[in-house]
This record gives structure tokens, C-alpha cells and sequence, in this order.
């Protein structure tokens, strides 16, 4: 391990900084091998600082020349920076230095992608560009000019002088470094136009390479909405002449909120019907949603020190998840947003990787880029609305931007403005911040004489760091249903603030059957001991969407459970619920297609676990695909008629009906082949004019074992398209028998499109392997062996994106000692690798614990 590693950074240690800028002015000359950047840097003392120590972060930096007040210095330059005497009094730095983006495959700082130059700034990637006190709560006005032969230009802010060899941008918005951005290429703009409500016009473009220009259109009409809804929702106006998109291809993550100057992943922000899944679009608008939001809810108002990361991103999350509602459908919304968090958040709560939403200390601040901080941090603003109100909501979130604009910020400003607006006391409401780990609330019933007392306990297990949890205020919404399935009681919100407590409805004629953690309310795991019946009950009568799916999905677990433990056969009273939810139609497509669909292998294995079992990855896996064989023959007819009635006719539209219909017939498609052997599934594929349609067919094809001939026209069709080759490297992975994944990846990576440097494409393959479970936990151990060898090797290359892969591993401890040694041996070989980043060092490290 190499000397970068180790030292840990504590929220407790936060000061203030030293000095304070008002004005930056860079100039960039660019060249692949060596850019020169040359800065000019106002700063003054800050009156709030104790030390007057003057202190510039910089990596990976050759300083050409400094001075400071135009006279020449030699400052000391150590790994992480330069120090430099300075006057007690307003100066001005200036410095040059030289770069070389072409061999920056850590895609953090400036680089190039396919000839294009450039930046990926937060966290902390502005040190590879200059000398720069790169801390979010230092917020300066930036002017950039860039110069070189590209045609295209671009930097935050307004445009200013430009002509051949150079353009000159300024943004008159005070912002940290890490909004920074520059991009220069061969592009072509998708052009736009907005006019706020205040009447500004805004020019809008979408930036690609020359060959995507047919795939903008979605983007751009989901940034209008956006910058509609934020202004109608939220009363936020966008606040400068023009707003850039640009799509890369080679990116660390899904986009980044840049100043006027949004980056994107191109899979985030390119689609066509051809070329883009139902999935796709829907992620494409949520994504530019989520950076347009950050406007406001990170720019303008952005975060004090990055243990305040959840501050934008988890309220940004919670703003593009209220978007996303308002476009499409509300409760298939949050229906697929709780299936992800608790795919993705639980898991790291109740593992290794487990802290809080605001995290107390790190060793590498892109590790914290988690679903806890994003995921769960948006559900504690769910929580805070909930209880507070709509009115109040609105309220405090009009506080918060007249408040703290052009301020960096912290979890107590945010909570303040809640307490100021509301009168109430948030001390204890704050532990969702400070504890990490997923609360278990267990509930049980009295009923006696017309009266029902629901008792509540809450309990989290320890997590690393912290061994002993206090209780928490979890909201909790109920409704009563009487015994013919009406509704006796409507939503109420209960607040739960002791380790136990009652709660009891009274006046009630005969017992009801309580619908209990309404909307998913809080994120916690509700454990309540209830029948299989009242499952069916609740699935076929619960007036809230958001219960009368998870009921079904309890019953789903149920069933599994038995079969898996018992050896229990498929259970004929599950399959006549899904038969009664097929023939009601009422219900939209897509819940029905969800309430189809069986809960994951991987949830499967924590169930296990939670049970006090050690789970094994391939009974689970036989045991998952024995019952949908079981749904396929039970519901065969059904499935026939609901994937007749719901085919879409006419020329594809990426809208929330037509997709909810797709939905369902491809769920019905997908079982349908374990009867017919792919018959119908290669009638499909022959004629789709869409990707969620053909991948449908694709995968229905592979699971099915008849994808071969298919696979090969695919990969014919589509060589050329690298979003869409993404998915089938991914398909074959995912779909791959548990014995043959191993052997699909060693295929996969040898075939001549895989390519370690593109973090898609890195992901496409890897990112398979680790969610085929059955497959990566394989007893051969060579899933855990693959897995490891690339990460090694990428780690040279690709720190973030290596580390945040480790995660694959983070469940290690619910399985038996053969498999618990075997990924113990391949983390300890990642671990002794000479040079291993930072990055990755921390992940296995917390993985090993
Ligand atoms: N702030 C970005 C967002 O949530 C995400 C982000 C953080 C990011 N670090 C990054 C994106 C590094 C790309 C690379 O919208
Ligand atoms: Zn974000």
C-alpha cells in the first residue's frame, strides 16, 4: 500500500478557511500532453479564520511560475499542495501550471474522451487542474478563457468575447471549485430555448459528438419540463442566459450538476426508440431533472464541508423523485424507488460499508457517494415533510432559499429553518442524520371491544462505530380496512418517538385489518407476524398502491422462504392472488407487471439472514426460477390474454402509459418462454422497432436457452452503438447459468469491444457479475476470482470506479467459511497490490473489518 492511504478526515475538525476568494480568472491552452493553466486568484484573510497558515490544494500539478502581488515566489510544494508566505491583507496569486489530460484515466480533473477535453470537478478534482483552496466553503467568481483549435468552447456561466483560437466565459454566481467545468471538442448543440417566469430568456443546448445529434430531442424536452416544474413547485428560476448539457462517454458517474454547464454520462442523456429501453428514458429525464434541480439545491446554496454531502444530494434526490411522481405515475414510483432502496441502501446498512447519512469521517470522499447519502437522505426529507405538512414543507423550503442563498451550508442550517418555520423541536429527528443502520419496527395487535391498539418497537442493530442506537421519530402511516375490504379508517400519521409505544383506534364495529407503514413512510424494515391470507387480503382490497404491493411482495418472500426452508411446493394461494390481480382491470399495467415480478435473489439471501440462516446463493436461485416456472404454468392463460391486451400500436412513445403496457406484456413474455421455449419471444424480436421491445425479446430469448442466433443478429445490429453494446455484455452476463457466468465473463472481456478504460463498459460486465448472485457466488469461488483480477487492474487506472465496485463484496460475512475464505483471499489479494489507490485501499478495508 502506498503512503496516500490513511489519513482520516473528521466533520468534528471543520475549520474555517484561512483565506477567503472573491475573484478567480483562468486561462487554459490546451494540448493532450501538456495544457497549460495559468490563474489569477484574489484572495483576503477571512476575518472567522484562527489560522492565518496559507495553504493551496494541487495534485499531479508541474508549477511553471508563481507570484503573488505581481513579484515572484518559490513556494514549498509537498503531495498534497503548496504553501507559500502571503501578506496578512487582500493579494493577488498567480500561477501557472502544466497538465497532461490524455493520460488522465481517472476521468477526475481535466481529460479527454474520443478527442474531447474535459472536466469531472467534485469532489475534489479541481487540485489536477490549478492550486486552489479546493474546499466547498470557499465560493468565488469565476472567468475562463480557453484557447485551441477546437471548434466548440465551453465553460460555466454567460458567454463572453470568443473568435478563432479562444473563448472567454464568466460566471457572475459565486461557487466553489468543484462546480468548475470546461469542455472543448468537436461537438454539435441540439439547440433550446426557455423563457422563466420572470421573462429571461435562456439559451439551452444539448452538446454531442457528430453522429448522436438524433438522439438530443428527449433530453431537451425533459430539461423544459424540469426548468417548468422547479418553477411552479418550488417558485426556483434559472439564473443565467444559457444552460450547456454535454454527453461524454467516458464518465465516472450518471451527470454532474457543473454551473451552467452540466456533464453527463451519454448513457444519461442519449435516446432514441431504437437505441433506448422504457428504463432508459425514464432514468434520462430523472437524471437531467436531478442536475437542473442542483441549481438551487446545490449551487446556490451548497455545502459547507462534503460531510454535508446529503444537503444537495439527498433533497435533490427527494426533488427529482417528486418530478419524476408528477410526470409519471406516483405509485410506481415509489414502489421501484423502495425496491431500490432496499436493494441497494439496506444492504450497505446492514453491512460493513454501514454510516450515516451524514457521515462523521472518511479517508476518500468519493466512497461517500452512497446510496445512504443520496437514497436515504432523501427518504429522511419524505420523513420531515411528512410530519411537518405539505403547507409547512412549502414554508421552510422558501426559508431555506431566502435564507441561505449564495451560502455553503450544514445539516443544522437545514433543520433550523424547519424548527424556525414549525415551532417544533428537531433534536431528535436528527439522529436519522448521526445513526447509521436500518431500524426494525416490530408491531403488534390488541383488539377488544370496538377498539384496536397497535404496539410498536423499535430496535437497530449496531453498526460499525456504533454500538448503541437511540430511538429515533419514525412516522408511520396507517389505515384500517373492516372485514368486506372498505376502508374504516383513512391514512393517519402515527409518530413514533419511544423504543416502544401504543397507539389505538377506537369506535371500530368488528376487527379491521391494519394497513400499516403506508407510502413506505419511513425507511425502517416492519417486521409484523400476520397470515398469509391478510397478505391476499391487503393485496387484492389495501387502498394505499404503495401497501397493496408490498403485500404481495410479503406473500412472494413468504412463499419463497417456505420452499426454500421447508421445501415447501409453490403455494397454490399465492398463485391465485396473482390470479386475481391479473383479472383486475382496474389496476395499471405496470403495478400489475411489479406485483408479478418476485423479489430478488439477493433479498432473498438477507431474508435468510435475518432469519438466522446462512443462505445459499444457488438453492435460492433454483428455488426463484422453480416458482416462476410454477407462475408461467398456473397463469399461462392470463399471461397469454394480458400480453395480447397489451400491445401497443402505432410509432413508440416513451411515455408512462405506453411503457406501463410494455410493462406487462414483456413480464407476461418473460414467463411465457418457460412454456413455449422462446416461440413467442422470437415472434417479438423479429418484428420490434424499439429497444424495450428487442431487449425484451433478447432476454426472454437467452432465458429461455434459444438467445443464440438472437444474440448474434443483436451484436450484428448494433456493433457499432456502444450504449446499446453495454446491454449485451450485461444481458449475457445477468442471464448466464451459475455455473456458466464465470465462463460468460472470461468470453465477454476477451471479445475485442470490452475496454477497461470505459467505466459503461466496465460496469456493463462487472457490474452483471456482481448482481447475477448465483453466478458470482458460485462454489467454484471463480466469480470472487474474476472480480478481483479486474479490479486490480482497474484500480491502475480508475480508482473511483474501482472502489465503488468493491461493493460487491460487502456481503461477505452472511455466507458459509468456504465462501467467507474465498473472498477473504481475494480481498486480501486486491488489499496487497503495490499502489493501491487510496480509494480502494479504504473500501476493502471497511469491507474486511
Ligand atoms: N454530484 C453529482 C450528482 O449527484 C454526482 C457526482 C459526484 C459525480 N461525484 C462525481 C459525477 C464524480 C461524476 C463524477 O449529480
Ligand atoms: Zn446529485
Amino acid at each position: 500500500m502506498k503512503d496516500m492511504t490513511g489519513t482520516t478526515i473528521y466533520l468534528e475538525d471543520y475549520t474555517p478557511p484561512a483565506y477567503l476568494v472573491d475573484e478567480v480568472h483562468l486561462t487554459f491552452a490546451l494540448a493532450p500532453e501538456a495544457t497549460r493553466v495559468k490563474s489569477r486568484i484574489a484572495f483576503r484573510p477571512n476575518p472567522e479564520a484562527a489560522s492565518r497558515e496559507f495553504f493551496l490544494h494541487g495534485e499531479d500539478l508541474t508549477l511553471i511560475s508563481a507570484s503573488i502581488d505581481g513579484v515572484a515566489v518559490s513556494p514549498e510544494i509537498t503531495e498534497a499542495g503548496l504553501i507559500c508566505d502571503v501578506p496578512d491583507a487582500p493579494f493577488i496569486f498567480e500561477a501557472e501550471v502544466e497538465i497532461a489530460p490524455v493520460k488522465n484515466t481517472a476521468l477526475e480533473g481535466l481529460y479527454m474522451s474520443n478527442g474531447m477535453y474535459c472536466t469531472q470537478c467534485e469532489a475534489e478534482g479541481f487540485r489536477k487542474i490549478t492550486y486552489y483552496p479546493d474546499r466547498p466553503d470557499v465560493m468565488a467568481t469565476f472567468t475562463v478563457r480557453v484557447e485551441s483549435d477546437l471548434p466548440v468552447m465551453l465553460s460555466n456561466g454567460n458567454p463572453g468575447a470568443s473568435g478563432p483560437g479562444f473563448a472567454e466565459w464568466h460566471d457572475p454566481w459565486p461557487k466553489p471549485a468543484y462546480l468548475f467545468a470546461l469542455v472543448a471538442g468537436e461537438l454539435l448543440n441540439h439547440p433550446g430555448q426557455f423563457t422563466t417566469k420572470s421573462g429571461r430568456e435562456v439559451e439551452l443546448n444539448v452538446w454531442v459528438r457528430p453522429g448522436d445529434e438524433g438522439k438530443c430531442a428527449f433530453a431537451m424536452e425533459s430539461l423544459i419540463k424540469s426548468m417548468t416544474w422547479d418553477e411552479e413547485v418550488y417558485g426556483r428560476e434559472y439564473d443565467l442566459d444559457i444552460f450547456n448539457i454535454v454527453a461524454v462517454d467516458d464518465f465516472n458517474m450518471g451527470a454532474m450538476e457543473n454551473k451552467g454547464l452540466n456533464i453527463f454520462n451519454s448513457s444519461a442523456v442519449l435516446a432514441s426508440p431504437e437505441t433506448s429501453t422504457d428504463g432508459n428514458f425514464e432514468r434520462i429525464e430523472a437524471i437531467i431533472a436531478h442536475e437542473y434541480f442542483h441549481n438551487w439545491t446545490g449551487n446556490r446554496i451548497t455545502c459547507r464541508d462534503w460531510f454535508q454531502l446529503c444537503l444537495k444530494e439527498g433533497l435533490t434526490v427527494f426533488r427529482d423523485a417528486q418530478f419524476t411522481a408528477d410526470m409519471r405515475s406516483e405509485p410506481v414510483k415509489r414502489i421501484t424507488d423502495v425496491i431500490d432502496l432496499r436493494g441497494r441502501q439496506f444492504r450497505e446498512d446492514n453491512g460493513p460499508l454501514a454510516h450515516p447519512v451524514r457521515p462523521e469521517s472518511f479517508v476518500e470522499i468519493n466512497n461517500f457517494y452512497t446510496a445512504t447519502v443520496y437514497e436515504k437522505g432523501a427518504e429522511v426529507i419524505g420523513m420531515l415533510k411528512r410530519l411537518v405538512g405539505d403547507a409547512d414543507y412549502a414554508k421552510a423550503l422558501d426559508l431555506y432559499f431566502d435564507r441561505h442563498d449564495g451560502q455553503a451550508c450544514t445539516i443544522e442550517d437545514w433543520l433550523k429553518v424547519f424548527e424556525d418555520t414549525t415551532g417544533r423541536d428537531l433534536s431528535q429527528f436528527k439522529l436519522w442524520y448521526s445513526q447509521a443502520g436500518t431500524p426494525r419496527v416490530s408491531v403488534s395487535e390488541a383488539w377488544e371491544d370496538g377498539r384496536l391498539t397497535l404496539t410498536f418497537r423499535q430496535m437497530t442493530p449496531p453498526t460499525p462505530g456504533q454500538p448503541q442506537k437511540d430511538p429515533r421519530v419514525i412516522p408511520i402511516a396507517v389505515g384500517l380496512l373492516g372485514p368486506n375490504g372498505d376502508e374504516v379508517q383513512e391514512t393517519t400519521l402515527l409518530e413514533l418517538t419511544q423504543a416502544e409505544q401504543s397507539f389505538t383506534f377506537t369506535g371500530l364495529a368488528a376487527r379491521p385489518v391494519p394497513s400499516i407503514l403506508r407510502g413506505f413512510s419511513a425507511p425502517v424494515i416492519l417486521e409484523r407476524k400476520t397470515t398469509n391470507a391478510e397478505r391476499a387480503f391487503l393485496l387484492a382490497h389495501d387502498t394505499d398502491p404503495f401497501n397493496k404491493w408490498e403485500a404481495g411482495r410479503a406473500l412472494a418472500r413468504d412463499v419463497l422462504l417456505r420452499m426454500l426452508n421447508d421445501g415447501a411446493a409453490p403455494d397454490r394461494a399465492f398463485l391465485s392472488a396473482l390470479t386475481t390481480t391479473l383479472a383486475d382491470d382496474s389496476l395499471d399495467p405496470a403495478f400489475v407487471a411489479l406485483v408479478l415480478s418476485l423479489p430478488s435473489e439477493d433479498d432473498l439471501a438477507q431474508a435468510q439472514v435475518d432469519a438466522g440462516r446462512v443462505p445459499d446463493p444457488q438453492a435460492i436461485h433454483k428455488v426463484r426460477e422453480h416458482l416462476l416456472d410454477a407462475m408461467a404454468e398456473a397463469l399461462e392463460d392470463q399471461l397469454r390474454a394480458a400480453y395480447a391486451a397489451n400491445q401497443v400500436t402505432g410509432p413508440y412513445r416513451p411515455d408512462a402509459e405506453g411503457a406501463a403496457k410494455r410493462a406487462l406484456a414483456n413480464t407476461a413474455l418473460m414467463l411465457l418462454s418457460r412454456r413455449d421455449g422462446g416461440a413467442l419471444a422470437q415472434a417479438q424480436y423479429d418484428v420490434a422497432d424499439n429497444m424495450t421491445q428487442q431487449l425484451a425479446a433478447l432476454s426472454a430469448l437467452v432465458t429461455a436457452g434459444s438467445g443464440e442466433a438472437a444474440l448474434k443478429a443483436f451484436e450484428d445490429q448494433w456493433r457499432d452503438d456502444r450504449l446499446v453494446m453495454d446491454k449485451w455484455f450485461a444481458l449475457q452476463i445477468g442471464h448466464a447459468e451459475p455455473g456458466d457466468t464465470a465462463a460468460t465473463v472470461e468470453r465477454l472481456v476477451a471479445h475485442p469491444d470490452f475496454n477497461l478504460k470505459n467505466p459503461n463498459r466496465f460496469r456493463a460486465v462487472f457490474g452483471a457479475l456482481a448482481m447475477n448472485q448465483a453466478g458470482f457466488h458460485h462454489d467454484s469461488g471463480d466469480g470472487y476470482r474474476l472480480m478481483a483480477d479486474w479490479l486490480i487492474q482497474l484500480d491502475a487506472l480508475n480508482p473511483q470506479t474501482t472502489a465503488r465496485m468493491c461493493s460487491a463484496f460487502q456481503t461477505w460475512r452472511r455466507y458459509d467459511a468456504d465462501r467467507q475464505g474465498m473472498i477473504q483471499e481475494n480481498l486480501h489479494r486486491i488489499m496487497m497490490r503495490d499502489g493501491l489507490s487510496r480509494d480502494t485501499a479504504e473500501m476493502v478495508a471497511r469491507i474486511l473489518e
